[in-house]
């Protein structure tokens, strides 16, 4: 059983500039947690709560799973830190490995980093490198979408569409366009899966070009399902229209090479939509593939950027190129011996407990489950796909997100964790969830509505 001494208790709160939070409402009303197993944390007082978000969308596999922290614990007394720069060790040419084994067909080309907002950035990097080794270095034009959510790196927020995310940070990178949400609450409401609504909305795309000229464009970057907006699920077809307008003019596209259309699922990876990755489920193949979260079950910080063959053979190998570093990026912590170690652990649990098809039999149940609180106080959409869910809430006039926010702060008080983002609440629970705790949480869920003004 989880054990929570008393010491633990900080008795400075003022140091630590928390991420993402109030920092004067936290610090005069600290939420702590203690220690995790399985799905659950406990406070420090040892109050036990219901992980109804796998942390933020990362611990896939439960928490403290023992074959990660061994893992973890024998590398650091092997191998703890071992350059990658002009040097290697075995374990991450192993995970490099894996990880494009259950990628899309030929996405094998692994590059490492520590976050998803680096594997964004990265990834971006990569894009213009491409184009630039082809001989088309005028491709330097990123497109994004509005409400998407690309890490917090100067790259990430400037393809990024949430505009608290932007608004104080300048005006970020040059020639960056957004493409159009496909948010539609009066055709979509209440839809079980992907919506009817919204595919035409990526023809917005055809509109860039005929401004720009394709020619400009280097790469398109969505997430398959925008999850920190507030899961936003794609519209029927409207993957594949994104993919047929590049097609169509003529825009190599960088499945086959430019311009590049970036998948980023950093959330949407190792098994939250029931498949190794959204490329896979939607049948929508990207380029380039972000991940992070649930590549190390959240145990150590890691990002990966799966690139097509393509593009790596032609960065690394352009005509001509003088011999050496062929990519001047990278990060000192990239591909760590101990998130290496954590990585083959998780892939290991991954394989050996079929968690991504363990998430994907619970789909119906958990659509079921999260539908039914259609009809619960406030509630003026429920969207779900794999297991995520999004529960949207009719916003206090005079206070957007305020009614999220009391909700995600009760809930938590209660023993149940979900994630608050504007009026919206969203789920996504470690694949290992049961039924009987998807229950607890529509329980939960339901009271908490009712109480709440
Ligand atoms: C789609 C997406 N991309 C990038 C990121 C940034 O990842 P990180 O917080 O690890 O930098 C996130 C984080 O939630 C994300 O959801």
């Amino acid at each position: 059983m989880l054990d929570t001494p008393a010491s633990d208790a900080p008795n400075d709160l003022e140091s630590f500039w928390m991420p993402f939070t109030d920092n004067r409402y936290f610090k005069a009303n600290p939420r702590m947690l203690a220690s995790a197993s399985g799905m659950y944390y406990a406070t420090p007082e040892g109050r036990r709560v219901l992980d109804g978000t796998a942390g933020l969308w990362c611990v896939n596999a439960g928490h403290g799973r023992e074959t990660i922290t061994a893992a973890i614990r024998e590398q650091a007394g092997k191998l703890d830190f071992a350059p990658n720069f002009q040097l290697g060790h075995p374990l991450a040419f192993q995970v490099a490995a894996r990880i494009g084994a259950i990628m899309p067909a030929n996405i094998d080309r692994i590059f490492v980093a520590n976050s998803g907002s680096e594997a964004v950035d990265t990834a971006l990097k990569i894009a213009l490198a491409y184009h630039r080794a082809r001989g088309q270095g005028t491709r330097t034009r990123l497109i994004g979408r509005e409400r998407g959510y690309h890490g917090t790196g100067f790259g990430g927020i400037s393809v990024g569409g949430i505009v608290s995310n932007r608004r104080v940070f300048g005006s970020g990178l040059p020639g960056t366009d957004h493409l159009p949400h496909t948010h539609d609450l009066a055709r979509n409401a209440f839809t079980r899966g992907q919506p009817e609504h919204g595919a035409h909305l990526a023809d917005t795309l055809e509109n860039l070009v005929a401004l720009h000229g394709a020619e400009t464009i280097a790469a398109v970057i969505v997430e398959p399902l925008a999850g920190s907006t507030g899961v936003l699920v794609p519209p029927k077809g409207y993957l594949e229209r994104l993919r047929a307008i590049c097609d169509r003019h003529g825009i190599l596209l960088i499945f086959r090479s430019q311009p590049t259309e970036t998948g980023d699922e950093v959330i949407t990876g190792f098994g939250r939509l029931g498949a190794a990755t959204a490329a896979e489920r939607f049948g929508v193949i990207p380029d380039i593939i972000t991940l992070a979260k649930g590549i190390t079950n959240a145990a150590v910080p890691m990002g990966a950027i799966a690139c097509n063959r393509e593009i790596y053979d032609t960065v690394t190998g352009a005509p001509g190129a003088a011999a050496g570093i062929e990519l001047f990026h990278g990060y000192t912590y990239s591909a760590h011996p101990l998130a290496c170690a954590a990585a083959l652990a998780t892939l290991d649990l991954y394989r050996d407990e079929a968690l991504f098809a363990r998430a994907h039999s619970l789909e119906a149940r958990w659509e079921t489950a999260m539908h039914s609180l259609a009809d619960a106080p406030h509630v003026i959409d429920v969207r779900n796909f794999g297991l995520v869910a999004g529960i949207e809430l009719t916003p206090r006039p005079d206070a957007p997100g305020a009614r999220a926010q009391e909700l995600f702060r009760k809930l938590f008080d209660q023993g149940l964790l979900v994630r608050a983002t504007a009026d919206i609440i969203a789920l996504s629970p470690p694949l290992i969830v049961t039924e009987e705790q998807i229950d607890t949480m529509v329980r939960m869920l339901r009271a908490a509505l009712t109480e709440l003004a």
